[in-house]
């Protein structure tokens, strides 16, 4: 029983360190910050991805409509998953086209915290697209 002990006592940190290097890394697979590069008549759009996440649920923002309802699974949003991106359901054939996807969801909630005077993000075109020299 006393050497079970020990070789309990040796391996809980390398548990718990394992288990940590497991959780952060999981965690930075969504952490990356993004920028839009896109079909660059604008500048592109930087995205941080990471600061956004602390403040909102993942589908606030990722969803699959069906009948008016959000059905995405959580499970789904992984890193490489071309189906959660937007642009697979909002392109030029579909009611809200990439574009006004993205403005409609990024704009939308920035000018609703705006209008409670909370912390938001920017509203206007130059403050999103930053034009690179
Ligand atoms: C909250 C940030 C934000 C604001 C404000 C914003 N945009 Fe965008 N815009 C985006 C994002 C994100 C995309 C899609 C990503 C991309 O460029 O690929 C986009 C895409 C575009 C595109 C198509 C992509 C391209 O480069 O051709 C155009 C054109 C555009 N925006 C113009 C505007 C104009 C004009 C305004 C001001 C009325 C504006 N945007 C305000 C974030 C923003
Ligand atoms: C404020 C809105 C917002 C929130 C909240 C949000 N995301 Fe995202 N996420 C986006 C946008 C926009 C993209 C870019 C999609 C694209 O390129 O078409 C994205 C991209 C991603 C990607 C794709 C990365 C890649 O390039 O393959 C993953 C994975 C992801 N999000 C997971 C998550 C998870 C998990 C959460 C919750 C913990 C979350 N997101 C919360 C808006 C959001
Ligand atoms: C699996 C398909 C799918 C994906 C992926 C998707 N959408 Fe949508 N989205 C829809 C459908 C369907 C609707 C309902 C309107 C319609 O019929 O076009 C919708 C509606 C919207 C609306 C208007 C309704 C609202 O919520 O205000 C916005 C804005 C929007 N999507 C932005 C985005 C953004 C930004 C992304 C990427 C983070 C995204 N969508 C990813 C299918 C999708
Ligand atoms: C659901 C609400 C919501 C959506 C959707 C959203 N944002 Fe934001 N965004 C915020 C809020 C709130 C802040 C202010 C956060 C803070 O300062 O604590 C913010 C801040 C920002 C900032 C400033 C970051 C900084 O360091 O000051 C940028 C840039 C930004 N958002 C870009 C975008 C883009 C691009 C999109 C769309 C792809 C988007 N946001 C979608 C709510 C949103």
């Amino acid at each position: 029983m006393k050497s079970n002990k020990k070789v309990g006592l040796i391996l809980l940190p390398v548990v718990l360190i394992l288990a940590c290097m497991i959780y952060v890394s999981g965690l930075y697979a969504y952490s990356e910050d993004i920028e839009f590069g896109g079909e660059k008549t604008r500048g592109s759009v930087a995205f941080p991805h990471e600061l956004h996440m602390g403040s909102f649920d993942c589908l606030d923002c990722h969803h699959d409509m069906k009948d008016g309802e959000n059905v995405l699974d959580e499970a789904d949003l992984e890193e490489d998953n071309p189906d959660i991106l937007c642009a697979s359901c909002h392109n030029a054939d579909s009611k809200i086209e990439r574009r006004e996807a993205f403005h409609y969801q990024c704009m939308g909630c920035h000018n609703k915290f705006r209008l409670t005077q909370e912390a938001t993000g920017p509203t206007l075109c130059g403050e999103c697209h930053i034009l690179k020299k």
